[in-house]
């Protein structure tokens, strides 16, 4: 494809350099600083990834829209850079839609316009305004909007707007952060150049630190059931597990204010992720294929310092969302994409399925060897016996491993990156991450994602998902199971590879 900037992004299928760090199925840019995901829009046929990025370094600095697209989320090609910062702004986190019935005026109607909607942060004042970006070559160039900014409130803290088309009103509906006042505004247009304002929620929940990144949008119970909203909040500091974290709120939308259920009451928040690395997480708009959200796998409180280059910042795996009802709750429930899977094709992928082993201790049961691998997908079913912890050590090498599994007399997953490579970088970074997940039938069901740099563990169905970053030694390629104070039973274990051994 033209124009691409780096073949080493076309991910999954080529073997890395020895020793490289780079994720084999997350994305990272070629090179320079990533933080949060923007812009994200399905159109003719793409998936369009826009992330903060500095062009010029590897810290944070110059803020731009970086630029990849994907025919199905999982394999990307980066673009050139999409919206640049300049001598006036910087370029925040914002969304893009597509302007379908030209509205704005910015495309024709042969030839609709694709928007971007995004925070301009004015280095002259530091004010934060939102502004309007657009292309008409399916986001290749972009020109800003000569009347920049469209809303501005005269705030220093007002930023990072989602939007989308909101047909009962036929209005586009955009969700933005008053962040310093754990405020989330709605706003209201017909041509995404004035904007009304129609409410505002919060503070509630989490608010241990800024509100940012929002996102809104409805999905039904269990597919046939009613249609419920749910409201993203990222947080900047504060979250569950220490740092940055991503929060979610049940409701009803009623195309004026958001309404939260008692459930989603002001002291427990619900975790989109109870992991340290999930992040101003966000969906895609026009999604052929449901609802999808990825997150920035990093934290503010050592994004700056985690030790990979010449890039810094990878994207979670994409998720599929869906709300269930788990026990007498609905939860959010997320799924690793589907297209995963098909990276594990014939040249790449290898599967091994063991029968079932108890395991008392520590190692893996002779007869049952597992893969030595550092990219895969592993998916368990354990009854945990009389066991106190039990599950996986992954990335085992000289000394390091990290743990994942679940805590019985916590009834928590978890995963302990406490001694599972480089740590020492920051004083936040060790530690062990727990999320709350019941027993179904007396068994665990955890589904493991395991990159070079990561681990993503989805609990039960995905009504729990952990998402820490990891920083082994090139050689740490080691998988086995440990159960620890009794027997358990791993009834069924699948291990797919998703690149070429050493990956
Ligand atoms: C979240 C965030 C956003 C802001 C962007 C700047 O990580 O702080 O609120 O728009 O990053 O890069």
């Amino acid at each position: 494809m033209t124009g691409r900037v780096g073949a080493s992004t076309l991910i999954g299928v080529q073997t890395p350099p020895p020793g490289s760090r780079r994720p084999a199925y997350h994305f990272t840019p070629a090179r320079n600083w990533l933080n949060d995901p923007n812009g994200l829009v399905h159109h003719d046929g793409e998936y369009h990834l826009f992330f903060q990025y500095n062009p010029d370094g590897e810290s944070w600095g110059n803020m731009s829209w970086g630029h990849a697209v994907s025919p199905d989320l999982v394999r990307w090609d980066e673009l050139p850079l999409a919206i640049s910062h300049d001598a006036v702004e910087s370029v925040f986190s914002g969304s893009a839609v597509l302007d379908r019935a030209n509205t704005s005026g910015l495309g024709t109607a042969d030839a609709p316009a694709m928007v971007a909607i995004y925070t301009s942060a004015y280095l002259a004042d530091g004010r934060q305004a939102q502004s309007l970006a657009f292309s008409t070559d399916r986001g290749r160039t972009w020109t800003k909007y000569a009347d920049n900014p469209v809303l501005d409130i005269g705030s220093t803290d007002f930023r990072d707007p989602k939007v989308q088309w909101f047909e009962p009103t036929r209005s586009w509906l955009m969700a933005v952060a008053r962040s310093t006042e754990h405020r989330i505004a709605f706003y209201s247009s017909p041509n995404l150049k004035d904007w009304a304002l129609l409410s505002e929620f919060g503070p509630r929940g989490a608010s241990g630190g800024v509100w940012e990144c929002p996102d809104l949008f409805a999905l039904r119970v269990d597919d046939d059931g009613p249609l419920r909203w749910v409201l993203v909040v990222s947080i900047e500091a504060g979250g569950v597990a220490g740092g940055s974290a991503t929060q979610y709120f049940l409701g009803d939308f009623d195309g004026t204010s958001f309404v939260a259920d008692d459930e989603s009451s002001m002291t427990t928040p619900r975790w989109l992720d109870h992991g340290k690395d999930c992040y101003a997480a966000v969906s895609w708009e026009d999604d052929p294929a449901g609802r999808h959200l990825i997150g920035w796998m990093s934290n503010w409180q050592y994004a700056r310092s985690v030790p990979t280059e010449p890039w810094r910042g990878a994207m979670t795996t994409p998720r599929r969302v869906s709300l269930r009802t788990v026990g007498d709750e609905v939860h959010l429930v997320q799924q690793p994409v589907d297209a995963l899977a098909g990276l594990a094709g014939p040249a790449v992928g290898a599967r091994v399925a063991l029968d079932p082993v108890q395991v008392t201790g520590a190692g893996a049961a002779p007869a049952s060897p597992l893969p030595r691998a550092t990219a895969y997908a592993l998916e368990a079913v354990i009854d945990p016996g009389d066991a106190e912890r039990v599950g996986f050590l992954v990335h085992v090498g000289d000394g390091e491993a990290t743990r994942i599994g679940y805590d019985t007399a916590r009834a928590s997953m978890f995963v302990d990156r406490t001694r599972s490579g480089n740590v020492a970088f920051s004083a936040d970074f060790a530690g062990v991450q727990h999320a709350p997940l019941g027993l179904h039938r007396g068994r665990i069901r955890l589904q493991i994602l395991v990159d070079r740099t990561s681990v993503e563990v989805f609990g039960g169905i995905g009504e729990v998902v952990i998402t820490d970053q990891v920083f082994p030694g090139p050689t740490s390629d080691g998988l086995e199971m440990f159960s620890e104070g009794g027997t358990a039973t791993f009834e069924s274990v699948t291990v797919r590879t998703l690149a070429p051994h050493p990956g």
